[in-house]
């Protein structure tokens, strides 16, 4: 998809499809309280050509509702497709961003390779905030998970516009746009990992690819493998490999901005698991095939980084990518194992499917030892923290008020849902070990805040951010703005965090 901006009347746009945001501005409550969709334009134009549509009542502006006008009278747009954004006293960014998903999923199965959407004019809505949000939510929009159909019907949209009325902060808005570009492609490279089945993208693939992203935007990548685990005395990550015919791969990124040789030192760790089959506790096979998007959190550090590596800001940052696949056979570990770490603290192994904690252990360990002043890591690391908090929230975690404060406030810029869970010494008590220092697993209850507070054991009193995206990596029913399939959870967000620490 090629995107553009325009600085030019609404009405003079000619395109395939112009799509407008529309608000409900009915403030009154009450059964006889009828919808008042109105567009956010002051195009009087475009006004006009929607005015018999939105006072018929069809339309009521619900979030991502639509309708769709033909040869819209007076204006040059071929099509005019307007797009619900809920109530007008409600609205924000986030349903911005929805929105223009919602109009190119309109546009791509209708046969339009080209539309334009239109910058809202609502006084609440920032425009900067607005058409990073509409470029965002566009290329979100756009993915389809279709890699591998053989009648696969190349959909994607060619060309976008996003067209912007007279008296928005020309520089802001130009700003603003292109890191919409490169938030949203490399949200979308995450996705595009997330997909490949597990035979496809192996450990050492995952390895390959991210080495040739970085070389592309030009950050530094080595990938090691099984020799390099011996070295480090990666007990808890290598325990996971040793199953499996595929080797782990240990890929490291570095964006060391130039001149910047003091201050924080970010380190991003994910879990690539390729593969999950649970190992020697072996999932059930219903939905196994599920566990292909188990390295969700790996690929998140990798689109993440190539966002920080486009986007420059003033801030050194390590990713960290623990990857490996989970399999039962002669020589997988088992239950009743101990492992030693990295760190030096031993491990029983309980259950070979809690692997996910297992790895970043020793990636944690590993982010420290190169530096890491600040750490976060991203996982699909339990079922139980999908049972806490649904597919709507992930879940978060901190030992550290500022650092979550953080995060926090990166959310408001890139719109995901996050919600922190305690951590608390109770839950370390629950994996305590009788043969060594702790175990892997914690038992049913607490799940999720049982497997961070053992990520928890190894980030030590390093400030610290676990992210558990189990619920949310991947998009169960296909929605108007995303299609079913991998979402790219955390790459927003970890790079406006990483944002907030430059100098
Ligand atoms: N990869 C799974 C967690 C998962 C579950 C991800 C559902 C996505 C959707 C993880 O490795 C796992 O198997 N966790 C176990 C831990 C348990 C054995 C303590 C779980 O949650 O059941
Ligand atoms: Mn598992
Ligand atoms: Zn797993």
């Amino acid at each position: 998809m090629r995107a553009e901006l325009k600085f030019a009347p609404l009405s003079d746009i000619q395109t395939e499809l112009l799509a407008v945001l529309a608000a409900d501005t009915q403030t009154a409550k009450g059964p006889d309280a009828k919808p008042a969709p109105a567009l956010l334009t002051t195009d009087e134009k475009l006004k006009s050509a929607a005015a018999q549509v939105l006072s018929s009542g069809e339309f009521k502006a619900g979030a991502n509702e639509t309708v769709l006008l033909h040869a819209p009278a007076g204006i040059a747009a071929k099509r005019l497709l307007i797009v619900g954004l809920g109530k007008q006293s409600k609205a924000a960014v986030y349903g911005v961003r929805n929105a223009a998903g919602t109009a190119v999923r309109y546009a791509k199965p209708r046969g339009i390779r080209e539309l334009a959407i239109a910058l809202p004019a609502a006084g609440e809505l920032d425009a900067a905030q607005s058409a990073r949000a509409i470029v965002e939510g566009s290329y979100v929009g756009d993915f389809d998970p279709d890699t591998y159909r053989s009648d696969r019907k190349d959909q994607s949209i060619q060309s976008l516009t996003i067209a912007v009325p007279a008296g928005a902060d020309r520089k802001a808005v130009e700003a603003a746009f292109a890191e919409g570009v490169i938030v949203g492609e490399s949200q979308n490279f995450a996705r595009a990992l997330v997909n490949e089945p597990g035979n496809k993208l192996t450990p050492t693939v995952l390895g390959a690819r991210a080495a040739e992203m970085a070389k592309e935007v030009g950050i530094k990548c080595e990938v090691h493998s099984t020799d390099k685990l011996h070295e480090l005395k990666m007990g808890a990550f290598w325990s996971v490999s040793q199953g499996s015919a595929e080797p782990p791969a240990l890929i490291v990124m570095r964006y060391e901005p130039e001149g910047v040789k003091n201050g924080p030192v970010l380190g991003l760790v994910g879990k690539g698991i390729t593969f999950d089959t649970g190992g020697i506790s072996i999932k059930p096979a219903d939905n196994m095939e599920k566990m292909k998007y188990d390295m969700a959190g790996g690929a998140a550090m990798i689109g993440a980084m190539r966002a920080i590596a486009l986007l420059k800001p003033r801030v050194r940052v390590i990713g960290i990518v623990c990857a490996a696949e989970n399999m039962p056979s002669g020589t997988a570990q088992k239950p009743g194992d101990v492992q030693t770490a990295m760190s030096g603290k031993t491990i029983e192994i309980i259950n070979t499917d809690a692997e996910g904690r297992l790895v970043l252990a020793d990636g944690l360990a590993y982010a420290k030892q190169l530096g890491a002043t600040h750490l976060i890591d991203a996982a699909t690391l339990t079922g139980a923290c999908v049972v806490a908090l649904g597919m709507v929230n992930a879940g978060g975690f901190s030992n550290d008020d500022d650092t979550w404060t953080k995060f926090d406030n990166a959310l408001k810029t890139s719109g995901e849902k996050f919600w922190r869970l305690p951590l608390g010494d109770e839950y370390m008590d629950m994996i305590k070990s009788d043969i060594g220092d702790i175990k892997n697993t914690g038992g049913r209850w607490g799940g999720a805040i049982t497997a961070a507070e053992f990520l928890h054991v190894f980030a030590e009193e390093t400030p610290w951010i676990h992210l558990d995206i189990a619920g949310v990596a991947w998009v169960e029913d296909s929605r108007s703005y995303i299609a079913k399939g991998p979402s790219g959870i955390a790459v927003r967000s970890i790079l406006e965090w990483a944002r907030s620490y430059q100098k």
